[in-house]
């Protein structure tokens, strides 16, 4: 037992995962497809202890520490639910100490919990000396939270939705250095989301445009991971839109309904479209159970797309990331 500490990538889905056929396990409705993120990271230290030497009359409790702040109660709970998870499969009773730290906002619309809970399942299991595939690694992190199955993989990578717990795992598709892709997210709001995507997964299907938009994510699975073998970003860039727009129907139409946009959202959305249109500029937008905009460019065009977006008032900041590897064991600890 050793105190391990992982960094590990957000991801940007390209065909999303929304909308869950067993929520016990997270097994999605569809295939996804996404990009790791190089420069939106979580890094998570643990340490494993035994009750005793915490002495014999002090709480038995894992410590959580996120951002620099304790965590308690039910916000505590996700993150101690997938200790057990990890202590089940060791077969021990150990307590854990876990400090954890994003290098980027966590309501920036980027998701904190897919790098999170994959930072944390890598360094966990690693503490205790329990060696698990990628694979098994991945599987084991959707039980927490389904995006961060695909961030167990750096560059391009393919969530199958299986069938069970083994097989709805992610799998790398494409390496990190196939294509300098650029997410730009373009943030209107760092209000935390009033509805987690824990809880939409579990409305989607009261959508009746779910059925619809699952089998349109499945015919649009192959041609993306098409477009981004050949690196052609017009084509990829027509399909992620196409996607984004049908979960969002989706997420509108469920009840309850969720509404993510705010009207910056959407000035972004048709800014990006008319600056296609009009300019030739090739930019082309998704966006994840919020309302901020992820702005899909290649290198050439960055400055210009940032410097757009920069002017429309609507933006308050703008976070920049190309493709990442995946979790990283780092010598340098937290605590
Ligand atoms: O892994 P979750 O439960 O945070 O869900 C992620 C959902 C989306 O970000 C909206 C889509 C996706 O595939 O990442």
């Amino acid at each position: 037992m050793q105190k391990t500490t992982v960094r590990a990538g957000s991801n940007i889905a390209f065909i999303k995962y929304w909308g869950v056929a067993d929520a016990a396990i997270n097994m999605p409705l569809n295939s996804s497809v996404s990009m790791t993120l190089a420069d939106a990271h979580t890094t998570t230290t643990v340490e494993w202890q035994t009750v005793a030497t915490r002495g014999a009359t002090g709480p038995a409790e894992d410590e959580v520490n996120v951002n620099g702040a304790p965590l308690h109660g039910d916000a505590a709970r996700r993150i101690v639910n997938h200790l057990d998870r990890i202590r089940d499969l060791a077969g021990v009773s150990l307590r854990a100490r876990v400090s954890s730290r994003n290098n980027f906002p966590i309501a920036s619309g980027i998701a904190s919990s897919a790098s999170g809970f994959s930072a944390l399942t890598v360094a966990a299991c690693a503490a205790l000396d329990v060696e698990l595939t990628p694979t098994r690694l991945s599987s084991l992190a959707r039980l927490a939270s389904g995006s961060a199955s695909r961030s167990l993989f750096g560059g391009f990578v393919q969530w199958d939705k299986g069938t069970n717990d083994e097989s709805s795992v992610a799998r790398p598709l494409f390496p990190v250095e196939h294509w300098k892709l650029i997410d730009i997210v373009a943030v209107v709001s760092s209000e935390p989301k009033s509805v987690s995507s824990e809880g939409g997964h579990r409305l989607a299907a009261t959508s009746p445009l779910c059925e619809g938009r699952v089998r349109n994510a499945e015919q649009a699975l192959p041609p993306v991971v098409e477009a981004i073998g050949r690196r052609d970003l017009p084509s990829l860039g027509e399909l992620i839109e196409q996607d984004a727009l049908a979960m969002h129907a989706v997420m509108m139409t469920s009840t309850p309904r969720l509404i993510y946009w705010l009207p910056g959202s959407l000035n972004i959305m048709l800014a990006v479209q008319r600056w296609r249109d009009e300019d030739g500029l090739p930019a082309y937008f998704t966006i994840d159970a919020g309302p901020n905009v992820h702005v899909i460019c290649e290198p050439a065009s960055v400055d210009e797309v940032s410097h757009r977006l920069g002017e429309l008032p609507a933006v308050e900041k703008l976070i920049t990331s190309g493709p990442g590897p995946g979790p990283v064991e780092l010598t340098e600890h937290l605590f």
